[in-house]
């Protein structure tokens, strides 16, 4: 009989223990304006964790929070909560551009205050904003008696996924940056990818991770621990350090967007809501414009960036763009290659570039004067080869000396490998990421100064976007992924067909990219670049003005491919700013219809994509007006287009449509359908033929 009774004892004291221990587990629920999203604020022992569940279930599951830093204890433990408070928000902003008009900003936050139990206690908020389309956390790190100046080594915040997920990513830490085509696996079996980070549950909702307002901080990427089980990863300092900075401060948004349909992840505004209202104050300056450009033809060959026979940039030439852009109601030139620095390797010599001295052959005087005349803007360039010093020395002298000339929208370049960015005044050999703190200074600094000076940015090889245009509205658009450019020399043969129909579902939930769409000779017929060609059909070129949003919007191709090509006057047409945005049909990878209304007419926009395979999609115009007719001026695949075969087969056609008409959208392999709707006139109700 002895053991029972000795069993029974330990099982005793144990119960009595754990009693005293006092296992203490807090927990605070805020949940979104509809109810259906729930985040718990839990502290656990004195560890800080969060939960997120959407309808019951598990988005995120039990998540730590918390740092640890470089030469104190980790801020991740013994913590009290001396404080909770929660607050409601309801807004409808207004954008000065974008791809909507007014945005509500509703949401239920909470914020909790904790305190170390140590001796020299540290304190740290968190605060949680929960919305209908996700949720947004941050931390804060008030000014306090000991915690002065910190150095972050790891931001502790894990996002423990509910499930094995289908995943869409690109690898974080490469040498080319954010330029990757995407890849598609379940979570399980990613390493650390970039951000924004987009999810496909088994219950059909969507999920993206992100972050809002990157200030003065490092970029986060994605680093996955356990099967499901992803922590933030900062991209760090050359000495290993994540963060350097003093309290008070606050950190970037870590963001979940949750959404119910792929479509909707696209018209979630959260990003943007995180971030600061403009900061800018008056913005009417700030215009967002088409353009065409001395471009596509260096990244054919046919030009050259460098001075010699083939200099793209000449007076003469750029006259020739102006010309044309005045002719057609192009507001904007782009000019690449005018300024020394070019001769060379430039990738190599970015210390040569000098941002106020033109070559020989191109005069800015006659240039600027010439497009002033015809009314025509140039869009000035600065690439810095990721010559961070070089370029911080003359930028006051650069962004001067355009404005002298009348050139406000400056497109900026920082090609480099991801790890080369050397920080002005170093002698030690350092070598900073792309998309540390460093460079997330840097962009920031070049975005105030540029403001300062009345300067819209279109910025290459960029960080990438956090929303920050909602606060500087002069940061108008950014590249951060392939482009355009890749199927003009790209060694794997481009973009494949599938992968326009990925970006707006990951890459652009970020914001604009200044992809560069429309290319009319498909084949490269007059460059010399056998193993290249744009893997699209022509129509599909015409669609990606729609589906793809920027403020700034190329017409990239040379303007004699766009001499008399009908399907230009798409090109035209299209706005860059828009009223209203809505997603009609939307599959990760396999296609996409977008709808938009023009900011400054009654029209409509519609663009539809899809991959290698051909399709026809439904679309119902019930948003328009009823009551009212209107012209459908449409530009589709021709019945034998193939993007391989027969891409530039397009058939151009207008009818009469109303609220209650149903398109059928027929895309051909790889194809697209870019469709103009505008109110009809009378005669056009009588002569024009229903849909
Ligand atoms: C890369 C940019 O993406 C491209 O648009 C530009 O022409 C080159 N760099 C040269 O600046
Ligand atoms: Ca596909």
């Amino acid at each position: 009989m002895k053991r029972p009774l000795k069993l029974f004892t330990i099982i005793l004291l144990f119960f009595l223990f754990s009693q005293c221990r006092q296992s203490t587990e807090e927990r605070i629920n805020i949940s979104s304006p509809d109810g259906k999203i729930t985040v718990a604020f839990i502290l656990n022992n004195g560890v800080p964790y969060y939960q997120v569940s959407r309808s019951g279930k598990d988005i995120i599951k039990t998540s730590k929070l918390g740092f640890a830093f470089k030469d104190a204890a980790p801020l991740d433990r013994n913590l009290i909560l001396v404080g909770d408070q929660e607050s409601s928000f309801d807004e409808t902003w207004t954008q000065p551009w974008g791809e909507v008009k007014d945005i509500r900003n509703n949401y239920n936050e909470l914020r909790v205050r904790l305190k170390e139990t140590t001796d020299n206690p540290r304190k740290m908020n968190l605060v949680f904003r929960v919305y209908d389309d996700g949720i947004g956390f941050r931390y804060e790190l008030p000014e306090q008696e000991h915690l002065k100046s910190v150095q972050i080594t790891d931001e502790e915040t894990e996002f423990n996924l509910a499930g094995d997920h289908k995943a869409w990513w690109i690898k974080a830490y490469q040498w080319n940056r954010y330029e990757y085509l995407f890849q598609s696996s379940p979570v399980s079996e990613i390493d650390t990818v970039h951000t924004p980070f987009t999810m496909e549950t088994k219950d059909g909702l969507f999920l993206s991770i992100h972050e809002a307002a990157l200030t003065d901080y490092s970029s986060m990427t994605l680093a996955r621990k356990n099967k499901t089980d992803l922590e933030c990863d900062l991209v760090p300092w050359s000495d290993g350090t994540k963060v350097k900075r003093e309290t008070p401060f606050v950190t970037p948004w870590r963001t979940i967007q949750i959404a119910e349909t792929a479509g909707d992840l696209i018209t979630s505004y959260l990003i943007l809501n995180l971030n600061e209202p403009n900061k800018l104050g008056d913005v009417s300056w700030i215009k967002p414009a088409k353009y065409v450009g001395i471009w596509w033809g260096m990244h054919l060959g046919i030009y050259t960036w460098a001075s010699g026979e083939k200099h793209g940039a000449t007076t003469a030439n750029a006259k020739r763009y102006i010309d044309f852009a005045a002719k057609h109601g192009i507001p904007g030139v782009l000019i690449e290659g005018w300024n020394v620095g070019w001769d060379g390797d430039w990738l190599k010599n970015s210390d040569l570039f000098n941002f106020t001295t033109p070559y020989d052959d191109f005069n800015m005087d006659t240039v600027s004067a010439y497009a002033a005349a015809k009314g025509v803007k140039i869009i000035g360039h600065h690439e810095t080869s990721a010559g961070i010093a070089n370029y911080e020395r003359q930028v006051d002298d650069a962004f001067r000396y355009y404005l002298r000339y009348g050139i406000n929208t400056i497109k900026t370049g920082y090609v480099g490998h991801g790890q080369n960015i050397i920080p002005v005044g170093d002698t030690t050999g350092a070598r900073e990421w792309h998309h540390g703190q460093y460079m997330v200074r840097h962009y920031r600094k070049i975005v105030e100064k540029a403001a300062k000076y009345k300067i819209m940015l279109d910025v290459h090889e960029p960080i990438k976007d956090t929303g920050i245009r909602r606060t500087y509205p002069n940061m108008m658009t950014r590249e951060g992924a392939r482009g355009q450019e890749y199927n003009a020399w790209s060694k794997d043969g481009g973009n494949p067909p599938d992968y326009t129909t990925i970006l707006p579902f990951t890459r652009l939930l970020a914001g604009p990219m200044d992809f560069t769409p429309g290319i009319f000779d498909l084949t490269f017929k007059k460059a010399n670049r056998p193993n290249n060609r744009v893997n699209t059909t022509l129509a599909k070129q015409l669609a990606l003005y729609v589906t793809i949003y920027s403020p700034l919007q190329m017409a990239a191709d040379l303007i004699e491919n766009y001499e008399n090509q009908p399907a230009f006057q798409f090109i035209e047409d299209v706005p860059v700013d828009w009223q209203d945005t809505k997603v009609l049909h939307a599959k990760i990878g396999d296609y996409i219809t977008v709808a938009r209304k023009d900011r400054n007419s009654d029209d409509w926009y519609i663009g539809s994509i899809t991959d290698e395979q051909g399709r026809t999609l439904e679309t119902k115009l019930s948003f328009l007006d009823a009551n009212r007719k209107y012209v459908a001026e449409i530009y589709a695949d021709g019945a034998d287009a193939d993007w391989k075969t027969n891409p530039l087969s397009i058939d151009i056609s207008k009818a009469l449509v109303d609220n209650t008409t149903t398109l059928r959208i027929k895309l051909a392999p790889g194809g697209g359908q870019a469709i103009r709707i505008r109110p009809a006139t009378k005669e056009e109700i009588i002569s024009l033929p229903r849909y």
